[in-house]
């Protein structure tokens, strides 16, 4: 596949040479490209006349579906960046929509030197590059960077394959809200009767974004715990596509078992016990293709420069595809896999979440809205009822105290919304007396 892939895919897939009649200029070109197709044609017509099956059944297989079309050639940078992804795409992966593992290495246009410079051509492939704010020179810059080193051990985290990993997103000074989710919906070990791993999810705290030296007492808490996923780049709300991919990477090198995948932030409440009763109940059939949370459909790029989410016209143009709103999601670990080869072809996106929802597109997948992720909180009135939380996966935002305040409403067998232990907690035991 490696060595010899597009060229044999080109003749094998007439479907792939349609698409790439549009970049073909020369009409000699694009008469042999035709007289190519016509000769499939007849071998197919043929080999269909004399009845073999097989043949009938594997040209039914090449044709790709198109569940992701292709858009027009636009004028916006991140677009134009990603059409020439998406021809690779088309041609390597179209057809191999479930598991098109066989994507190895990241292509170079995603794929820069190590360690990453910046990528200059994009001050003059942007018209109004210099009058775009801060953050997006940052991006835009490094968007093509996206192998930083892992600078904690994290080898023991998935040492025993987690049925439930949660993967939190933090940075360095939330010290407080990572511990306090360590000591409540966090906690790593056995949970009704099922394995839960937890990790934060860190880059470093810059020193020209003025944080204090927190790196000392970072490692510190690293080695404690072992639950700290930091790389060397430089924490920052554009750079959570980067801590998403990077994640994603190290899950399939390192976690890969784990059945299902919680990624969320370090601000929310999570009803740990809610969320595996939801896991158990859920049909084997769909377990594979798993991705709930709160789906955010029909948005597109804010194009008022003063807000959080603002993307220029030059930057990107089109609707952004169904995507779950990044204060938590849930997804099996198989889809997790997925989504990480995926990844690979397409380009950083500034907001996180719809880079995920892009992702899914990709393999043709709709992430499912779930009503018990409340990303927007639950009314005011019902805050401070404890049985309000019983029956729900996620809530946003909560402080550290809250988490324990609440986790202790749902965990205390005097409680009045306790809930009660599943049968599974017996499992649990018995896997525990049998070390
Ligand atoms: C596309 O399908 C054909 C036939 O099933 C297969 O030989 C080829 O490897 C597939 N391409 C990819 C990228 O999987
Ligand atoms: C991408 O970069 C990494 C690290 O710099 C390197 O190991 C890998 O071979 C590169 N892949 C390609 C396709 O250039
Ligand atoms: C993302 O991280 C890289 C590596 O540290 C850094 O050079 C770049 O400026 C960061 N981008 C943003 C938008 O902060
Ligand atoms: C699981 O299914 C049972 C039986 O259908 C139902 O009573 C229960 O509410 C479900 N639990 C969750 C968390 O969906």
């Amino acid at each position: 596949m490696t060595s010899s892939g597009p060229g044999n895919l080109l003749n094998a897939c007439g479907e792939g040479i349609f698409k790439m009649n549009s970049n073909w200029k020369t009409t000699k070109v694009l008469g042999l490209m035709m007289l190519a197709n016509f000769f499939i044609y007849i071998v197919v017509e043929v080999s269909r006349s004399y009845g073999q099956g097989r043949d009938i059944y594997s040209r039914q297989k090449l044709t790709p579906k198109h569940f992701w079309k292709k858009p027009e050639v636009s004028p916006a940078f991140w677009n134009r960046v990603q059409d020439r992804l998406d021809d690779i795409y088309y041609l390597t992966v179209a057809n191999a929509s479930k598991a098109p593992n066989n994507l190895q290495g990241i292509p170079h246009q995603l794929n820069g030197t190590s360690p990453c410079k910046p990528d200059t051509r994009v001050t003059t492939e942007i018209e109004d590059f210099k009058s775009l704010p801060q953050r997006f020179q940052d991006f835009l810059l490094y968007m093509r960077c996206r192998s930083y080193p892992l600078i904690t051990d994290t080898s023991k985290v998935c040492s025993k394959p987690p049925y439930l990993l949660l993967a939190v997103k933090s940075i360095a000074t939330h010290f407080d809200r990572r511990q306090a989710i360590r000591e409540s919906w966090g906690r790593a070990g056995i949970i009704d009767g099922r394995r839960i791993a937890t990790v934060f999810l860190l880059g470093k705290t810059d020193p020209t974004d003025h944080f204090p030296d927190l790196s000392n007492m970072v490692k510190h808490e690293a080695e404690l715990y072992g639950d700290i996923l930091q790389w060397d780049y430089r924490d920052s709300f554009f750079n959570l596509t980067l801590k998403e991919v990077l994640f994603l990477e190290w899950f399939g090198t390192h976690c890969a078992s784990a059945k299902y995948v919680f990624k969320g932030d370090d601000d929310v409440f999570v009803n740990t016990r809610h969320m595996l009763a939801h896991l158990g109940n859920i049909s084997v059939h769909k377990t594979q293709d798993l991705f709930i949370g709160d789906v955010i459909a029909n948005a597109g790029p804010h194009r008022t420069r003063h807000l959080k989410y603002y993307i220029p016209e030059s930057v990107f143009r089109g609707v952004y595809p169904p995507y779950a709103g990044g204060g938590g999601y849930l997804y099996s670990g198989n889809l997790g896999l997925r989504l990480r080869t995926i990844s690979r072809l397409v380009t950083l996106y500034p907001i996180d979440d719809v880079y995920t929802g892009m992702c899914l597109k990709r393999l043709g997948l709709v992430p499912e809205k779930h009503m018990g992720f409340k990303t927007f909180d639950i009314e005011e009135k019902h805050r401070e009822n404890p049985c309000a939380y019983k029956n729900l996966i996620l809530v946003h935002p909560r402080t550290p105290q809250d988490m324990i305040r609440i986790w202790s409403w749902i965990n205390d067998p005097k409680a009045k919304c306790y809930i009660a232990p599943t049968q599974d907690t017996k499992g649990g035991k018995r896997h525990k007396k049998n070390k």
